[in-house]
């Protein structure tokens, strides 16, 4: 008896340690495994010098040798494609229909989204956090291209499975490619010296100071969708924490069409009447007014009155 148990702490004591060595050994692999595709990704992606070359006034947004810059580096193409095969989305919350914090629900009742359409989100934060444009992609097979200037979260992203082309850059707030310092935190990130309306709680200085710097590389809108040879978008999503209105000041409207967009107006210096002024002369009319108490969204709807499928009673301030 005695030395059956013996015995049996024996064993107990041996499973114990095969079962340690087997954690240790899976954590360390897990780990490596994940610092190796981060630095891996932020070598390919980030913290360019800034004197790197392609970049500045001097470069006109439709350069082929831009475009060719950024067809070639700077875009991972939509999940399926690269698999050969359609890849099952890797959701946090799967249950979720619409992740977005009522912006897509606002596309929907003005659009036929029914049938496909291009989309393009900016930032797209990790690709299905309050994502605007999931929903669409998810169940109605839409593409499109989502753009994420933080590493944190563009590697989030690229784990999602999202049947998008996915960029690891930022959207000029000039007529031209630049690289910008990027200030790092989650989902408040934003190009570093752009004059913007900043939230109270991250204005103190401590803060700011404690915000990682990335430097990233910004390409104009439309270089974008001469890259991917797109001149129709259905929707627009952008919510660059205040650097919306200089952004939308680059887009050649005569040459693409934008059927609808939402734009967060809550950090841009203009306010969000100056968005709103500066669409209207571009021809869109304000739909509906996309607003949380908890600040997760204050966006407008903008459509092209062409486009609209119904006779939408225009948002009225
Ligand atoms: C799915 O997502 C989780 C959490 O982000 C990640 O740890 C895991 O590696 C992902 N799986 C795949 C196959 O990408
Ligand atoms: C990226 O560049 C910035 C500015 O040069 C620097 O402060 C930061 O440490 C760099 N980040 C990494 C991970 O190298
Ligand atoms: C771009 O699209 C146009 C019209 O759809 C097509 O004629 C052209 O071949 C495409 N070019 C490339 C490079 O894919
Ligand atoms: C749209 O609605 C407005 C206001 O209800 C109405 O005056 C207008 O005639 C309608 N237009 C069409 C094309 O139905």
């Amino acid at each position: 008896m005695k030395r059956l148990s013996k015995k049996l702490c024996l064993y107990f004591i041996l499973a114990f340690l095969v079962v340690c060595l087997i954690n240790v050994l899976t954590s360390k692999y897990n780990k490596e495994n994940d610092l190796k595709s981060y630095d891996e990704m932020f070598n390919t992606f980030y913290n360019y010098s800034k004197d790197s070359g392609l970049n500045g006034p001097k470069v006109s947004m439709d350069d082929p040798n831009l475009i060719r810059k950024l067809r070639d580096h700077f875009l991972v193409k939509p999940a399926e494609e690269s698999k050969g095969r359609r890849i099952r989305y890797n959701l946090s919350d799967r249950s979720l229909i619409d992740p977005s914090m009522g912006q897509a629900m606002e596309i929907a009742k003005i659009i036929d989204y029914t049938k496909g359409g291009f989309f393009i989100e900016c930032g797209a934060l990790d690709g299905e956090t309050r994502s605007n444009t999931l929903y669409f992609e998810r169940y109605y097979g839409w593409t499109g291209l989502l753009i994420e200037a933080d590493p944190l979260n563009f590697i989030k992203m690229l784990k999602k499975g999202r049947r998008a082309y996915l960029s690891p850059s930022c959207l000029s707030v000039n007529p031209y490619p630049e690289i910008v310092s990027f200030l790092q935190r989650s989902n408040m990130g934003r190009i570093a010296n752009d004059e913007v309306v900043e939230d109270e709680v991250i204005s103190n200085d401590i803060e700011k100071k404690t915000s990682p710097v990335v430097n990233v590389q910004c390409f104009p809108l439309y270089t974008y969708l001469l890259a991917l040879n797109v001149t129709v978008i259905d929707y627009f999503s952008l919510d660059v924490e205040g650097s919306e209105l200089n952004v939308i000041k680059t887009i050649p409207f005569d040459k693409i069409d934008i059927k609808t967009l939402s734009v967060e107006f809550f950090h841009v210096k203009e306010g969000d009447d100056g968005v709103r002024a500066y669409l209207e002369e571009k021809g869109y009319i304000v739909t509906a007014k996309v607003t949380r108490q908890d600040r997760l969204a204050n966006d407008y709807i903008f459509a092209k009155p062409s486009v609209l499928t119904k006779n939408v009673s225009f948002y009225i301030t």
